[in-house]
């Protein structure tokens, strides 16, 4: 199967392709993907089918994506909210 590099805050990872951006995130031991506006609780993946929103971060610049939904693609950045 054909791998993929992308980075997640900076840090490269190389994902099969196919591979969701919430299981790359899971493979790097990222469970932390944004934090709740209002009272900063972490947010992760939740349901796993783009029902929920609790696991939003920004992909290549876009922010508020789903990365449960989202496939990697080849030199996808990631960023997690680290505020
Ligand atoms: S985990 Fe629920 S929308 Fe992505």
């Amino acid at each position: 199967m054909k791998r993929l590099r992308i980075s997640i805050d900076g840090v490269p990872l190389d994902v099969p392709s196919g591979t969701t951006v919430a299981a790359a995130m899971v493979e790097a031991g990222r469970i932390v993907f944004h934090r709740s506006t209002r009272l900063g609780h972490p947010r992760g993946m939740f349901c796993g089918m783009g029902v929920c929103f609790a696991c939003l971060l920004s992909v290549d610049g876009r922010p508020n994506v789903r990365a449960c939904l989202t496939e990697v693609r080849e030199g996808m950045v990631v960023e997690t909210d680290r505020s």
